[in-house]
C-alpha cells in the first residue's frame, strides 16, 4: 500500500524491468470512453498521496485538488453548455463536454501559485504539472488508465469559476480516471536525436 512507502526508511532506487516496461508503454486514454470501474474512495485517497509526493521548490505545495463527483460534473456540465455557444467551434466545444462527464473519477488539480515568493510562479506551475503526471502514473499503478485534459472550460475565468477557481489560481488539468475496453491508440512520439543535444565544453 501507499503508506508503506511513504516513511522515513528509504530504499535505495532497485532497478525494475517492470517499471521500465510501464513508463515505455504508458499512454493516456480519450476521457470520454472512460468508464467504471474507477477507483475506489480509499484508492484515490492513496492516489492523491502518490501524486502529491512531486517535487517542488520552496515546500510551498502551489496547488490543490477538487474530487468532482460525477453529480457535480453533469451540473457543471450542463451550466457550461451556454457558455460553449461562444466558442470558435460551438458545435465541438458542447461535445467536448462528454469528457467532463463520462469518466467515473475526476480530480481538478488547481495551480495555486503565490506571487511575490522568491520561487518564481513559473516553477510553482511547473510543480501543478508534474502532480498531474503522477496522479496518471498513481492510477496506473492502482490499474485504472488516466488522462490528463483542460479544454476550453479551463480558459474562461466564468467557465473556471463553477469548478471553485478563486482568483490567482489556474486549472492544471482534469485527471480523469477509470477502465478503457481497449487499450488507448498509440500516437507518434518524438525523435529522441531531434531534441537532444550535448554541451560537452562549456562556453
Ligand atoms: C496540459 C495538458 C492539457 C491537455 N489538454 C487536452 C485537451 O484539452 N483536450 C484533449 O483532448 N487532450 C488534452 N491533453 C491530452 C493530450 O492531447 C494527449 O491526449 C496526451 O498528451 C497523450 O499523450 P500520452 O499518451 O503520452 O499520455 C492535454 C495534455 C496536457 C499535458
Amino acid at each position: 500500500m501507499a503508506d508503506e512507502i511513504l516513511g522515513d526508511a528509504l530504499p535505495p532506487p532497485v532497478p525494475s524491468q517492470e517499471m521500465r516496461r510501464r513508463l515505455a508503454s504508458r499512454r493516456s486514454a480519450p476521457a470520454q470512453s472512460l468508464a467504471a470501474p474507477g477507483p475506489s474512495d480509499a484508492e484515490l485517497d492513496q492516489i492523491l498521496r502518490l501524486g502529491a509526493r512531486t517535487p517542488d521548490h520552496g515546500k510551498l505545495f502551489p496547488w490543490r485538488f477538487v474530487i468532482l463527483s460525477p453529480e457535480a460534473r453533469a451540473r457543471i456540465a450542463e451550466a457550461l453548455t451556454p457558455l460553449a455557444a461562444h466558442q470558435p467551434d460551438p458545435g465541438k466545444a458542447a461535445k467536448t463536454l462528454m469528457k467532463l462527464t463520462a469518466p467515473p473519477v475526476t480530480v481538478l488539480v488547481i495551480s495555486t501559485p503565490v506571487v511575490g515568493h522568491k520561487v518564481p510562479v513559473w516553477e510553482q506551475q511547473l510543480s501543478a504539472g508534474a502532480v498531474c503526471m503522477n496522479l496518471e502514473h498513481a492510477a496506473n499503478a492502482f490499474g485504472y488508465h488516466a488522462s490528463w485534459i483542460t479544454d476550453w472550460y479551463s480558459y474562461e475565468a466564468e467557465a473556471a469559476a463553477m469548478f471553485g477557481v478563486r482568483d490567482g489560481e489556474r486549472i492544471a488539468g482534469f485527471i480523469h480516471m477509470g477502465t478503457l475496453e481497449e487499450a488507448p491508440l498509440e500516437r507518434p512520439r518524438p525523435d529522441m536525436a531531434a531534441l537532444t543535444s550535448h554541451l560537452d565544453q562549456g562556453i
